[in-house]
C-alpha cells in the first residue's frame, strides 16, 4: 500500500475496507432496500429516513458543518480514564486499530483501544423500518475490566427542511418518553403525525439522556460529552430544545470475555385509532415487537445472512471474469451495487444531495433503469410507468416528480427537450431485457389528460414532441436545456436570484441542440424497430422518415468540418464550432451522433472521436468541452458560471464519458474504449485516492478537468447517472453481452491483449455461461457462436431455442 491509500478492496467479502477515520471526505455506504434508508459514513455519521428524506427524517445531520460529518450513530466507550469512539469519531482519541468495512447493505466498524476490542455492525434488515446496530465488546486484557458505554443519536424533528430553519417553532415541539431501555421520540405525535421513532437496547441500562445539552454539556461538541467525561448519564427528559437518545450501560468484562449488545433504531406508523395506549402515552406494542426480532446476537446474524443472500442473488445475474481484476470487481460488485442505490435514492440523499431538494428526475430516472433492469425488472416496469404518468399530452414531460405523491413538480415544470426521448431508451431496454412487451399496453393517463392511454401512446407522443419542435435548421429545439442542464440558451439571465433552469426569456423557437438530434436518431431508430416488432408498419414508415430527415439535417447543418457542432444559440450562432474562441468542441454531440451511427459510413464518426481524443481527453477522463469558458456569457447560461474545469464548464462530467466509449466500441477501437473506461472507473483509481478525494469504490458525478486549479479532484459521489451508463457500457458494449428482442447478443469490444474472458448472465429465465475466446488478438471481430457445442449462425443466442441453462463459446475472428 502506498502512503496515499486510505483503504482497499476485499473482494472475497465484497467489502471496501477503510483504514483511517480521516479520509479526505467522509466515505459513505447506504443501508436499506425497501423504503427505509440510511446513509452511513466511515465513522458512522449520517442519517436515516423513511421513504422521503425531507418529510420523514429520523436523525439530524448537519451538512456544511465543521468539523465535517456531524451527527450519526455514536457509541462512546470509556475504560479507566480513556474515552474513545467505536467508529473512530466523533471522539478523536487515536485508536490502536481502526477499520471500517463497507459491505453490501451493512457497514462494520472495528476498533481497539485500551485492550478493548469493539465490533459494530450496522444494517437495515430486509423489509424492516429500522436500523440495527450489533455491538460486540471484547476484553483483550489478562485481567477483568470495566467499560462504560454511552450510545447517542440526535433526533431530527421529521421535516428536515423545517428542522434546520423554523427554530421559533421547533425548539418548543420536541417530546420523548422513556420506558425501561427504550427511548421514544414522539415529537408532533400529539397532533397530526401517526408515526414515532424509538431507540432501544437488549440490555438493562444504568441511565439515559434525552436532552442534548444535558448530555453534551454547555457549548460542547459531540467529541467531548460531559456525561461521558463524568461517567454518568443525567437521566434528562427533553422538553423541546433538541431531543436525543442516549443509553448508559456499564459492563464488567472478564479477561478474554466478549459481550454483544443489540441496539435498534426503529420507525413505527399506527392507524389513528390505535395511536395511544392511554391519554398522552404512546402505543408501544409495534416497537416492542420490532425489538424482540433482534434481541440476540444470533437473530442479528440470521438477518445479516438473509441480507447477504439477497445481495448475492442480485449480483449473480451478471458476473464476469477477465484478465483485469479491477474491471471484474467494478462490474461484479460495486457498479451494480451503486446502480441499486441510484434506483432507491435517485438524486435525493447523499453527502452532496441534502435530501430536501430534488425529486425524481425524468431524464435521470429513465437513464438509471439501464443499470438495474437485469436485477429488478419488475421494479423497472413500475418506475417507467410512474414516469410515463408525469408526461403531458403534447409529449413533453415534467422534469421531476415527487416520490411520495408521484406527481410532477410544478416549480420546475418542463421544456427540457431531451426529456421525452429518454423514455424510449428505458422502455426498449426493459423489453429487451425482460421480453415483456405487455408494458406497451399498460394503461397510463397523461398528467394533463387523465384517461385510458397505452404506454406505447406515450412513447409515440415523446417521439412526436421532437418532430413538432424543430428549429430553423430542422434540428430539435433545445428548450430550457437538454441533457446538459447548464446549457441555457433561452435564459439570458443577469439576475443572481434567478434559476438558470427555469428562467426563460428567449422566444425558444430558434436555439437548437445537436445532442437532441443525435438522441432522436438513436432512440428514434429504436422506436421504429419497436413499431416494426409490434406490427405497426405504417407508423414505422412515418417514423423512419422523420429519423431520416433528422440525419439529413445533421449532415447539412450539424457537421463542423472535424466534429459535430453542439448547438445553435437563440441568435442562430454556432456553439461548439472551430469558429468559436471558447467551447469549440463538446462531448455530448460527438457521443450521441456517433452512437446514432451518423458518419459511421463516411469517416466522420472516426474523425469526431479522433477530435475528442485530441482535444477533450486528459489523464483523468474526457472533459465536457474545450476550451473552457473564461467568463460568464448570458447567451450560454449556467455552463459559463462555473470556474474553468469544474462541473459543466470543462469538468469531466463522468456521465457522458460512456457515450464516447460506446462510440469507440462501434468503431472497434477496444484499446481506446478500455483506456477511457479505466480513467474514470473507481476500481482503477486506487493509487489516486488522496487526489480523487471521494469514495474510491463508486463513481462520482464530476472529476475536475485540466483547466481546474485541482485537476483530478472528484465531487458528488454515489447519486449519478454515471453508474448506470458505465455498467451498461461495460457489460453491453465492452463485454458486449447485449439483450435484444429475440435473445442475447454477444458482440465484445475488448483490449486486443485479452485472450478472452468468461461471464455468467441470467437472461429472463435462462442462465448462460459464456466464454469469449480471442485467439487472434483482436479488439472486435466476427463472432463464431457455439451453444452447448453446437455452432449457431450469427452472434445472437435465440431465447426461444435456448431457454434453460447453456454453455456458450464465442470466438472472435477477423472478418473474412
Ligand atoms: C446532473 C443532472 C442531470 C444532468 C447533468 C448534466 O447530473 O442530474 O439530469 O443531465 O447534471 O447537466
Ligand atoms: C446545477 C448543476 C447540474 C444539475 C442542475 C440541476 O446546474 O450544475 O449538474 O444538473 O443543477 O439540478
Amino acid at each position: 500500500m502506498t502512503e496515499q491509500q486510505y483503504g482497499y478492496f476485499d473482494d472475497q467479502h465484497k467489502e471496501y475496507v477503510i483504514t483511517s477515520p480521516f479520509t479526505p471526505t467522509p466515505w459513505i455506504n447506504y443501508l436499506g432496500n425497501d423504503g427505509f434508508y440510511g446513509l452511513i459514513s466511515n465513522t458512522a455519521g449520517g442519517y436515516c429516513f423513511y421513504r422521503d428524506p425531507k418529510f420523514r427524517r429520523l436523525l439530524r445531520y448537519r451538512y456544511n458543518n465543521v468539523p465535517a460529518d456531524q451527527g450519526g450513530r455514536y457509541f462512546y466507550l470509556k475504560s479507566a480514564d480513556t474515552v474513545w469512539s467505536a467508529a473512530g469519531r466523533p471522539v478523536q482519541t487515536e485508536l490502536d486499530h481502526y477499520e471500517c468495512r463497507h459491505g453490501l447493505g451493512y457497514s462494520r466498524f472495528i476498533a481497539k483501544k485500551a485492550q478493548i476490542r469493539s465490533e459494530l455492525t450496522c444494517f437495515v434488515p430486509l423489509g424492516q423500518t429500522a436500523e440495527v446496530y450489533r455491538l460486540e465488546l471484547t476484553n483483550l486484557d489478562a485481567v477483568s475490566r470495566q467499560v462504560s458505554l454511552f450510545s447517542l443519536l440526535e433526533w431530527c424533528l421529521w421535516n428536515a427542511e423545517d428542522d434546520g430553519a423554523n427554530f421559533q417553532r421547533n425548539l418548543s415541539t420536541g417530546e420523548v418518553e422513556v420506558d425501561g431501555n427504550v427511548i421514544y421520540h414522539k415529537t408532533e405525535y400529539r397532533e397530526r403525525r401517526n408515526h414515532y421513532a424509538f431507540y432501544g437496547v437488549n440490555h438493562p441500562i444504568r441511565g439515559f439522556d434525552t436532552d442534548r445539552d444535558s448530555f453534551l454539556g454547555p457549548y460542547r461538541g459531540f467529541d467531548r460529552p460531559l456525561a461521558v467525561e463524568r461517567g454518568q448519564a443525567g437521566n434528562s427528559l427533553a422538553h423541546g430544545w433538541s431531543p436525543v437518545a442516549s443509553h448508559h450501560i456499564d459492563l464488567q468484562l472478564q479477561a478474554g470475555q466478549s459481550q454483544t449488545l443489540v441496539f435498534v433504531l426503529g420507525y413505527v406508523e399506527l392507524p389513528n385509532d390505535q395511536k395511544w395506549a392511554a391519554p398522552g402515552v404512546i402505543n408501544k406494542a409495534p416497537a416492542k415487537d420490532l425489538l424482540t426480532r433482534y434481541d440476540s446476537a444470533q437473530k442479528c446474524q440470521a438477518e445479516l445472512d438473509r441480507l447477504q443472500q439477497y445481495w448475492l442473488s442480485q449480483l449473480n445475474k451478471f458476473q464476469i471474469e477477465t484478465p483485469d481484476k479491477r474491471f471484474d470487481r467494478s462490474l461484479n460488485i460495486w457498479n451494480q451495487y451503486q446502480n441499486m442505490v441510484t434506483f432507491n435514492l435517485s438524486r435525493s440523499a447523499s453527502f452532496y444531495e441534502s435530501g430536501i431538494g430534488r425529486g425524481m428526475g425524468f431524464r435521470d430516472s429513465n437513464q438509471d433503469t439501464i443499470g438495474f433492469a437485469h436485477m429488478v425488472p419488475d421494479k423497472v416496469r413500475e418506475r417507467i410507468l410512474d414516469l410515463s404518468a408525469t408526461q403531458k399530452k403534447d409529449g413533453s414531460a415534467y422534469h421531476q416528480y415527487q416520490p411520495l405523491t408521484k406527481k410532477g413538480n410544478a416549480n420546475i415544470g418542463g421544456n427540457f427537450n431531451d426529456d421525452p426521448m429518454w423514455m424510449v431508451l428505458s422502455t426498449v431496454n426493459y423489453i429487451k431485457e425482460s421480453g415483456d412487451f405487455s408494458i406497451l399496453e399498460a394503461r397510463v393517463g397523461f398528467d394533463d389528460e387523465p384517461g385510458d392511454f397505452t404506454h406505447f401512446e406515450h412513447l409515440k407522443r415523446a417521439f412526436e414532441h421532437v418532430v413538432n419542435h424543430l428549429g430553423p435548421h430542422g434540428l430539435p429545439l433545445i428548450g430550457r436545456a437538454d441533457w446538459n442542464d447548464c446549457l441555457n440558451l433561452n435564459c439570458f439571465s443577469e439576475d443572481p436570484n434567478e434559476s438558470y433552469q427555469t428562467t426563460q426569456r428567449g422566444a425558444s423557437d430558434v436555439a437548437e441542440s445537436l445532442m437532441i438530434a443525435g438522441q432522436f436518431v438513436l432512440y428514434g431508430n429504436e422506436f421504429v424497430a419497436l413499431c416494426r416488432h409490434t406490427g405497426r408498419t405504417e407508423l414505422a414508415a412515418w417514423a423512419q422518415q422523420q429519423v431520416d430527415n433528422m440525419v439529413e439535417a445533421v449532415n447539412q447543418h450539424g457537421w463542423d468540418g472535424q466534429w459535430f457542432l453542439r448547438a445553435f444559440d437563440a441568435r442562430g450562432r454556432k456553439i461548439g464550432s472551430a469558429e468559436n474562441d471558447e467551447g469549440k468542441i463538446f462531448i455530448e454531440s460527438q457521443g450521441f451522433c456517433v452512437m446514432a451511427g451518423i458518419g459511421l459510413g463516411d469517416g466522420r464518426a472516426r474523425q469526431a472521436l479522433d477530435a475528442v481524443s485530441e482535444r477533450l481527453a486528459c489523464e483523468h477522463g474526457i472533459m465536457l468541452q474545450q476550451p473552457a469558458f473564461s467568463g460568464y456569457d448570458k447567451y450560454l447560461g449556467e455552463i459559463s458560471s462555473y470556474p474553468p474545469g469544474y462541473k459543466e464548464n470543462a469538468g469531466i462530467f463522468c456521465h457522458n464519458n460512456p457515450w464516447i466509449i460506446i462510440g469507440e466500441s462501434m468503431l472497434g477501437r477496444g484499446d481506446q474504449a478500455y483506456e477511457y473506461f479505466a480513467r474514470i472507473s473507481p476500481a482503477f483509481l486506487q493509487e489516486k485516492q488522496r487526489l480523487h478525494k471521494t469514495e474510491p469504490y463508486v463513481y462520482s458525478q464530476m472529476i475536475a478537468g485540466r483547466d481546474a486549479a485541482t485537476p483530478g479532484q472528484a465531487k458528488n459521489s454515489w447519486l449519478t447517472g454515471t453508474a448506470a451508463w458505465c455498467f451498461y457500457t461495460a457489460s453491453q458494449y465492452l463485454a458486449g453481452i447485449r439483450p435484444d428482442y429475440e435473445g442475447l447478443r454477444i458482440d465484445p469490444c475488448i483490449p486486443a491483449r485479452w485472450p478472452g474472458f468468461k461471464a455468467q448472465r441470467t437472461f429472463r429465465q435462462a442462465l448462460y455461461e459464456i466464454e469469449v475466446r480471442n485467439p487472434q488478438g483482436l479488439s472486435k471481430g466476427r463472432v463464431e457462436l457455439e451453444v452447448d457445442g453446437e455452432a449457431i449462425e450469427g452472434n445472437l443466442i435465440p431465447y426461444a431455442r435456448f431457454g434453460g441453462r447453456h454453455r456458450i463459446v464465442a470466438t472472435l475472428r477477423t472478418a473474412d
